[in-house]
């Protein structure tokens, strides 16, 4: 059991993100523990989850100038606990700021997620969506990465859309965007696990060439001048289930392609976030956001396509049948997670640049 320590390190945005991310805009201090309170557990965090949405949150402000990122999705061991639902040795889902130690409790509501359903509440045993006890049994089978990429937002987003774009029948063509991302990596191999026809998208034929390999889908270069040639040679009859993470544009071009009667998953703006972006802040509604312009909506309207668009956490009332599915997928080796792991809690300002490298795939993992 590790012992509480005294004081814990911290990661705190000292200058503001003026452009390109750099190193010199994070400094680290050390700061005492306050005593436990009643009620509270002391995590030794042990992965810290990196996101478009961290980087996001720290070019607009967010997270202000002086502060830590506390809403980072965690990963921690419990180490001294005043609270009955977490005890010593547990692995816990929390967010925490980029320090090596935090402190949870199951009273505080999720960091800039809006407040849990009472269903959430209830099955977590605390009223944040994003802070609950890992089931030991999968903490003992799968190593870290694997429980954070599978087990967390992006293993559930694509399981849940998959569920709700369904039912998935063999041999449907199924496109997948952001196939080098974290949930377009898993939402293709659930797919082809189903007996569907998969062909993701990536940028650039070097990042296609490594995500086939690793998950031994199809990728097409979305970059490349013929894109939408290829693709309507590879899915002449059109697409059933398009999973989109990206909008903008790509949605637009993708949309027409689209058989009578299919299903769209648009789940997040990767495009705009990629870019710098967000246009949450522009007015939009989620659907806007998530790249259903008048012209996509025209299109669904004509041709009964179901739009499934929603944030994930909507669902994770229902997160064991979602775990025990993935834990089951993972056993058979149907799916192989990717991720790219920064080690070592002084690399953190690294991670975040990390998370736009072309040579990083899916999500940045940085573990200490
Ligand atoms: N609704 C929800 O509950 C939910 C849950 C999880 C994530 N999300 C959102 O879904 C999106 C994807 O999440 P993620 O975790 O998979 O992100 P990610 O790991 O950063 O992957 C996103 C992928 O988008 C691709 N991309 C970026 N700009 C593009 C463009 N202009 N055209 C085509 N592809 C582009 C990138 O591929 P290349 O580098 O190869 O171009 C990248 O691999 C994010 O916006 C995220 O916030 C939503």
């Amino acid at each position: 059991m590790t012992m509480a320590p005294d004081s814990f390190r911290q990661w705190y945005l000292a200058r503001p993100i003026e452009g390109e991310f750099s190193p010199d805009n994070f400094e680290m201090r050390t700061l005492p523990h306050p005593p436990l309170r009643d009620g509270d557990a002391l995590v030794r965090v042990r992965l810290l989850n990196l996101h478009p949405g961290a980087r996001f949150r720290m070019q607009v402000g967010l997270v202000p100038v002086g502060t830590t990122d506390e809403s980072n999705f965690a990963f921690g061991e419990v180490i001294a606990s005043r609270n009955p639902v977490f005890s010593e040795g547990d692995m816990v889902a929390c967010q925490a700021g980029w320090q090596d130690y935090a402190i949870i409790r199951s009273d505080a509501e999720s960091i800039g997620y809006g407040p849990a359903s009472e269903a959430v509440c209830d099955l977590n045993r605390t009223r944040s969506q994003w802070t609950y006890v890992m089931r030991p049994e999968l903490v003992a089978r799968w190593p870290l990465d694997t429980l954070k990429e599978v087990f967390g937002t992006s293993g559930m987003t694509a399981w849940f859309s998959l569920r709700a774009c369904g039912p998935l029948e063999p041999g449907m063509n199924v496109a997948v965007a952001g196939m080098t991302g974290s949930v377009g990596h898993l939402v293709a191999q659930i797919a082809k696990a189903a007996g569907s026809r998969v062909v993701g998208f990536g940028g650039g034929p070097d990042r296609c060439r490594r995500i086939s390999e690793l998950i031994e889908v199809d990728c097409l270069d979305y970059r490349a001048p013929d894109f939408l040639d290829q693709l309507r040679a590879v899915f002449p009859d059109g697409i059933d289930i398009f999973s989109d993470g990206i909008g903008g544009p790509l949605t637009g071009a993708i949309a027409p392609m689209m058989k009578r009667g299919g299903r769209l998953l648009a789940y997040g703006c990767a495009d705009d976030l990629h870019a710098g972006g967000n246009p949450g802040l522009r007015g939009m509604t989620l659907r806007q956001q998530f790249g259903i312009s008048d012209s996509v909506e025209k299109i669904v309207a004509e041709r009964d396509i179901r739009v499934e668009c929603w944030i994930v956490h909507d669902f994770y009332h229902e997160r064991i049948e979602a775990e025990d599915a993935l834990d089951q997928l993972l056993r058979e080796g149907a799916i192989k997670p990717v991720v790219t792991v920064v080690e070592g809690f002084e690399q953190l300002p690294y991670a975040i640049m990390a998370l736009y490298d072309p040579k990083a795939l899916s999500k940045v993992q940085a573990w200490f």
